[in-house]
């Protein structure tokens, strides 16, 4: 079982300072992470690291969906990146951290990283 503690969440911004479908780049724990805000409120974080590119970029990536999955295509080669697990959706051995994101009194924070 994993406890998890308030004080494992940090606050990044406020709900309303993100752009709809546009990432941002947040530190958290001492790792880069883009949080992205869907049409529909939800906010999600990745780790920023694109693993193809080698270059912190996903927060730069576009935003869209494939079928039900919400998804940041890199800036830089065009792959998909699930925004809840961190799977990549065009290659099943590649994926990026994903966290646990909250958003309380309109602030959003995000938390540990998610075990997938
Ligand atoms: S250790 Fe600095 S925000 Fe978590």
């Amino acid at each position: 079982m994993s406890v998890t503690t308030t004080d494992e969440f940090a606050p990044v911004c406020r709900l309303e300072q993100l752009e709809v479908e546009r990432g941002a780049t947040a530190l958290v724990h001492g790792q880069a992470v883009a949080v992205f805000r869907t049409y529909d409120d939800t906010v999600y974080a990745l780790g920023n690291y694109d693993p193809f590119a080698k270059a912190s970029v996903l927060a730069r990536g576009i935003v869209g969906t494939r079928g039900e999955i919400p998804f940041v295509a890199s800036p830089m080669h065009k792959q998909a990146f699930d925004l809840r697990t961190g799977q990549c959706l065009d290659d099943e051995n590649v994926s990026v951290p994903s966290y646990v994101v909250r958003v309380v009194d309109g602030v959003v924070q995000v938390g540990p990283r998610q075990q997938v």
